[in-house]
């Protein structure tokens, strides 16, 4: 078991029961990243048959800080061939996860050691990919937590992992992943959300304390609009990359799609017994996720705290537009609406890149018989235009890099932040670039997974 100070150990039970966490300075080396089966109590005393690292899931929060080594140890005691991909952090191509491309595929019963370097400070995430349409939701996945060499100073810096589940009333998780019908609509949706794998859960927060939410969304097509009950907090953060002073807020919801992240600042101003709700508000009813309580008779400090908080850039290269090379991105097939089971028939990819069927992305080899989207000179500057003529929303996700939206054809103006994974919504068309400066072959797929395994992903190598 590794080590959890005193504090985590404090964070982890009187805050979120369920989620351990495993601290840089704790961190056993050679730590075992598990993936194994096991059960977990998902719906009350109902136990689950999930897939997890760490006997949990979500996974530990894996704790490291900006340009320092990191190293895990994947040890795979599942059934089937899989990897470790870490979400959003500009590594070396070799330490990517992606079975056939990066790396080969880690077999049932095989290890495999990560290392590298996180360049950049933030809140990423960690999940397999391979199978990942069914190693994802059935419990494969983790928030990855990377420091800034002096953090600002809050009270609370709590971690939240937002999924959904698919469960009958009784607590078994629905077969069918891959389903042709996931497939060609809007992936495989859940009916229950959790957060830390607690439905609902209450988190104790004290008057006037400062408090960094770091929300991921983790799930497998589930898009997120989130807001918080009564107030608005800051955002520090997006994707893990800081957010410059000039930024502006998120409007009237945050917006998460599938491999999102957000940090924000909240300071607590209630009353004793106030509650705050994490509202999901996207489709439909208002969601509650999760709630703050305000339930201890101390109070953190005399008053809320009014200095600013403000975090250093990292080191992203901004791309310049005028000189970038530019390429395209148009996305066609799927469903026509959600009564439409035409793409139900056949095998072959439901979705295509350019007019062709991408890639099929199951795992195993791919790239040699697919060819990349563009091949990019080192440091050369792309400028690449999304345009999604689907009846779907797709979470678009770039591999080892970071990119600005630079042009969106709806005339709203680009939100002023770094982005790993771009939301399109039906009928869009979006600019983004980015300096291609990450040497390797690196995918770029739709986050919902079942898209990405029928044909919604390809790749692209900087030289
Ligand atoms: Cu979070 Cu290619 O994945
Ligand atoms: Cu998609």
């Amino acid at each position: 078991m590794p080590k959890l100070s005193r504090r985590q150990v404090l964070a982890g039970t009187a805050a979120i029961g369920l989620l351990p966490r495993v601290g840089n300075a704790a961190l056993p080396t050679p730590f075992v990243l598990r993936a194994a089966p096991a059960t977990q109590g998902i719906l009350g005393g109902n136990r689950t048959d999930v897939w997890a690292f760490n006997g949990i899931a979500p996974g530990p929060v894996l704790r490291t800080r900006q340009g320092q080594p990191f190293a895990a140890s994947f040890a795979n005691n599942l059934a089937h061939s899989s990897t470790v991909h870490w979400h959003g952090i500009r590594l070396v191509n070799a330490m990517d996860g992606v079975g056939g491309m990066t790396q080969a595929p880690v077999p049932a019963g095989g290890a495999f050691d990560y290392a590298f370097t996180p360049p950049d400070a933030g809140t990423y995430w960690y999940h397999p990919h391979e199978m990942s349409y069914e190693q994802v939701p059935r419990g494969l996945f983790g928030a990855l937590i990377v420091e800034e060499p002096n953090p600002p100073q809050v009270d609370q810096d709590l971690v939240l992992v937002i999924n959904d589940w698919r469960l009958s009333a009784d607590g078994v998780m629905a077969g069918s992943f891959g389903s042709r019908h996931d497939q060609a609509h809007a992936g495989r949706l859940g009916n229950v959300i959790t957060v830390n794998g607690e439905i609902n859960p209450v988190i104790p927060v004290k008057r006037f304390e400062r408090v960094r939410l770091r929300l991921i969304n983790c799930s497998t097509a589930r898009i997120l609009e989130l807001r918080l009950d009564g107030t608005q907090p800051k955002l520090i953060a997006y994707d893990g990359q800081p957010l410059a002073p000039t930024s502006g807020g998120y409007g009237a919801a945050l917006l998460l799609g599938p491999g999102n992240r957000a940090d924000l600042i909240l300071d607590l101003t209630g009353e004793r017994g106030a509650s705050q709700a994490l509202v999901d508000m996207r489709g439909g009813e208002p969601r509650v996720l999760a709630r703050l309580v305000l339930d201890s008779a101390e109070q953190a400090r005399d008053g809320a705290l009014a200095a600013p908080i403000q975090l250093a850039a990292n080191p992203v290269p901004m791309p310049g537009i005028d000189k970038a090379t530019s390429h395209e991105l148009l996305m066609t097939g799927g469903a026509a609406d959600e009564r439409d089971m035409s793409a139900l028939m056949g095998t072959g990819p439901i979705w295509n890149f350019n007019g062709k069927p991408g890639m099929m992305h199951h795992g195993g080899a791919m790239v040699s018989d697919h060819p990349p989207l563009f091949r990019a000179t080192r440091a050369e500057t792309i400028a690449l235009t999304l345009e999604n003529r689907t009846a779907w929303p797709h979470a678009m996700h770039l591999h080892g890099h970071h990119f600005r939206l630079v042009r969106r054809a709806d005339g709203k103006p680009p939100q002023p932040w770094w982005w790993d994974t771009y939301l399109m919504e039906p009928g869009e068309t979006a600019t983004i670039a980015f300096v291609a400066d990450n040497p390797g072959r690196w995918m770029i797929h739709c986050h919902m997974l079942d898209h990405q395994a029928a044909g919604m992903a390809t790749w692209f190598e900087v030289a």
